[in-house]
């Protein structure tokens, strides 16, 4: 562990061993606090949390939702912030009073609903030291769901494709669903990205044909995930199957406007978002560079027409509509063992590339609209489910968690050079490097760790590259945020079974890369069958702010506190002599 190693300039903390238990493991001098969990009461009037599952859908709209996943800190003054926190999805065995693991009425249904979307919660530090605490009242705290009105903005907004009964202008939409992870933009507001929306839609219509689109997008009829399309005709795609069009989308929150309304931004295109990694170019346009989480999907750039300007925000709302978005290409022998080589980005511009008509793009919405199938079609590279991407502040280098990939080596899904690993069950960190100015349309890459596991595999392309050791093994990262140290946090969301393949890995984690070394230390675990993910700061750094996501999900958790249900929950990270984060 840390003491065995010399001292790293980056890593100050004392790595520590994997886990098991249901609890949170720490770095010595490091405390793990819960600051809001699923239910907690949010809103004015909101009721105390039910740990029996009886508050109602209407309870549900006005408490913190439930798989907190991507966050931002928003700051106000010194002691004062506003958070806004992703609600990815909901664990049905805990929602519901009567146990059963779907919904089996409307009233379920909207409670299901509710519990979606994004809290923007209001904070403040406690007394003068690190810990903060949920403010409440605060006219900052709001429940964005999946029936809050937003609208379109960009290239495909009042698309025909983007129309419904409910919305002839094809302009404005209710909801977001499968909020993943998230992005902050120089203008101070939230970018929320809609990843899993699929598993949302479906229908009982037995003679239904899905659309070589609909199914580009994995929407399976037959057995929807969950049965909002029972009780909620919006999401049966045999009624309205425009509806499935409308989500998949980034859209944007403004945290400190609480009667905001939240935009879907068209042009950076329609797919499974896992985040919206955001950056300013050195000529001042905005870059956003983007993952599509599914095994064999892509990783996408988008870089605005205009550039940030700073003394006017209001200047800087068509920024989001109007730009290009590329899809990468990643170079090198699939053959070899470099683990690095060159790429490009490919612009998907309507008419250009093969975008054309005879392809099957009638307009430049429809490449937005259906961005995978413009992505196949120029060529991008099919990648190891592309997960969370962060930019080392110090250097523009920007590194992609390739989560896994059992697919990978299958036929239609050959080895390359980015993504070398057959049956790829510990998945990747790739990085690309763009000589400084993120609006270049070629970079070089080489992958930062090649997780394994020398625990399991002391020899051979699963023992991973020697980043990875017996003390740090780790297998599907997913989370990744840089601080402003430049100290790279990775955190995992995989498989907990701490046997075979996975032997010594114990509960999902977070650990800490140094991009100069290498080198990677634990620096916390997480409670039974959780994962770790979100990350976000105050701004000096000295408090930490983490989601413990679906503990429990196997059933074998009562996290946090004892509780009769496991709840996902937000953790407060500072340190015990109040300095700097991992420092
Ligand atoms: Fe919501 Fe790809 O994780
Ligand atoms: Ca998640
Ligand atoms: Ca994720
Ligand atoms: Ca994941």
């Amino acid at each position: 562990l840390a003491e065995d190693l010399p001292p790293n300039r980056l890593l100050g903390f004392k790595g520590i061993a994997a886990s098991t238990a249901d609890e949170v493991a720490i770095a010595p001098g490091y405390r793990a606090e819960v600051l809001i969990s699923w239910g907690e009461p949010l809103v004015d009037g909101a009721p105390a949390f039910d740990p029996q599952g009886n508050n109602s859908a209407a309870d549900q709209e006005k408490q913190f939702g439930d798989n907190n996943d991507g966050m931002s800190f928003f700051p106000i003054d010194d002691h004062h912030g506003v958070m806004a926190i992703n609600n990815e999805y909901v664990n049905e065995q805990y929602l519901f009073a009567h146990g059963g693991a779907k919904a089996t009425s409307l009233e379920d249904v909207r409670k299901s609903q509710a519990a979606h979307g994004v809290s923007i919660v209001a904070v403040k530090r406690i007394g003068d030291g690190q810990r903060w605490e949920v403010e409440r009242p605060s006219r900052y705290n709001r429940r964005i769901t999946a029936n809050s009105e937003m609208r379109f903005s960009g290239p495909a907004a009042g698309h025909p494709l983007l129309q419904t009964a409910a919305d002839p202008s094809g302009r404005k939409v209710l909801g977001t669903f499968g909020n993943c992870a998230n992005g902050k933009t120089p203008w101070g507001t939230y970018l929320t990205c809609e990843e899993n929306f699929d598993t949302y839609f479906g229908t009982h219509q037995a003679d239904y044909q899905t659309t070589p689109e609909q199914q580009r997008y994995t929407l399976k009829v037959s057995e929807p995930e969950r049965n909002w399309p029972d009780y909620d005709e919006r999401f049966d795609v045999a009624k309205n199957p425009n509806e499935f069009n409308r989500h998949g989308w980034i859209v944007e929150i403004d945290p400190l406007n609480p009667t905001s309304t939240p935009i879907k931004h068209t042009a950076l295109g329609r797919f499974k978002h896992e985040n919206a990694a955001v950056t300013l170019a050195k000529d001042g346009r905005l870059v956003v560079y983007m993952g599509d989480d599914e095994r064999g999907e892509h990783i996408y750039k988008y870089v605005s027409k205009g550039v940030v300007d700073a003394a006017n925000p209001a200047n800087n709302r068509s920024l989001l509509d109007e730009g290009t978005l590329y899809v990468a290409q990643f170079d090198g022998d699939a053959g070899g063992t470099p683990l690095k080589g060159t790429g490009r980005w490919i612009a998907l511009e309507f008419g250009k590339n093969g975008l054309t008509p005879e392809n099957g793009f009638r307009d430049a919405a429809e490449v937005l609209i259906f961005a995978r199938k413009a992505a196949a079609q120029v060529g991008a590279t099919k990648m190891d489910r592309p997960e969370w991407i962060a930019v080392n502040p110090h250097d523009g280098r920007a590194y992609c968690t390739l989560t896994n990939n059992s697919k990978r080596g299958e036929a239609g899904m050959p080895l390359n050079a980015a993504n070398p690993r057959p049956n790829n069950v510990y998945g990747q960190i790739i990085r690309w490097d763009e000589g400084g100015d993120a609006t270049a349309e070629s970079f070089a890459w080489d992958i930062y760790a090649l997780c394994g596991n020398p625990i399991a595999h002391p020899e051979g392309v699963n023992r991973g590259t020697p980043n990875i050791t017996a003390e740090n093994t780790f297998n599907s990262p997913d989370g990744l945020g840089f601080d402003q140290a430049g100290r790279l946090w990775i955190l995992t969301d995989g498989k907990y079974s701490n046997q075979g393949d996975y032997a010594g890995q114990g509960n999902n984690q977070m650990l800490v890369g140094d991009p100069q070394s290498g080198e990677i230390r634990r620096f916390m675990v997480g409670p039974k069958s959780c994962e770790l993910t979100g990350i976000t700061f105050a701004p000096d750094y000295k408090t930490m702010f983490v989601n413990v996501q679906h503990p429990g999900e196997e059933g074998d958790s009562h996290f946090p506190h004892n509780s009769p249900r496991p709840r996902s929950s937000v953790l407060m990270i500072t340190r015990e002599d109040g300095g700097v984060i991992g420092a």
